[in-house]
């Protein structure tokens, strides 16, 4: 497996925003924060900041944005968050991720998290959350796969259906 989690460069805008739309169709926002910065290498720095925890809105965490190279083609993209508050205690976890269509079902989800945990652990965590939509199959493999442990069903963020959360010690 030579998938490697890199930050965001000034080069991928082409390829990122192409990821960006590739994702609509999932419900999936893969450019987090993108409407924050108007110029692309505007967005780049924000991310850098955002990692080191600076310049943060007040919805915004310290937080690694990486995105998943495979063979230098952008696969799939990672969001660890350094801390919750509460959207992401009630809903969005500690990790997210997503692999775009064209590549699913290859293992890299899997890898991606795995790569994300050894982050998180790096930053001092030791209780990581994870959430996924009760009929999210393939996130619920990737997580179990992962050492996930159930914890409960809760509410999804606009009630509409039911996510599982899960802890990875
Ligand atoms: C969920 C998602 C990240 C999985 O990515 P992936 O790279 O295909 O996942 P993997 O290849 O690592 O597969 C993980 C497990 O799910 C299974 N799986 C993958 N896609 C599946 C599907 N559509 N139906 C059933 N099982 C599926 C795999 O077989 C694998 O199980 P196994 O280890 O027992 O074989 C990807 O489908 C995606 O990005 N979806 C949209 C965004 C999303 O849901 N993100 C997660 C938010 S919590």
């Amino acid at each position: 497996m030579t998938l490697h989690l890199r930050p965001l460069d000034v080069d991928d805008e082409v390829a990122a925003t192409a990821a960006h739309v590739a994702m609509q169709p999932d419900d999936f926002t893969f450019l987090l924060w993108r409407e924050h910065a108007a110029e692309w290498h505007d967005y780049v720095h924000l991310l850098s900041e955002q990692r080191r925890g600076l310049s943060l809105s007040v919805a915004m965490v310290p937080a690694a944005f990486l995105v998943a190279d495979v063979d230098g083609e952008i696969v799939g993209r990672v969001s660890v968050r350094f801390r919750l508050n509460r959207f992401l205690m009630d809903f969005g976890g500690h990790i997210g991720y997503g692999v775009l269509p064209q590549f699913r079902r290859r293992g890299y989800a899997t890898e991606i998290l795995r790569q994300a945990l050894i982050i998180a652990r790096s930053e001092g965590l030791t209780s990581i959350l994870i959430t996924c939509d009760d009929d999210n199959v393939a996130s619920r493999g990737v997580i179990e796969a992962n050492g996930g442990v159930f914890e409960a069903l809760g509410p999804s963020h606009d009630g509409t259906h039911q996510l599982r959360r899960y802890w990875i010690t």
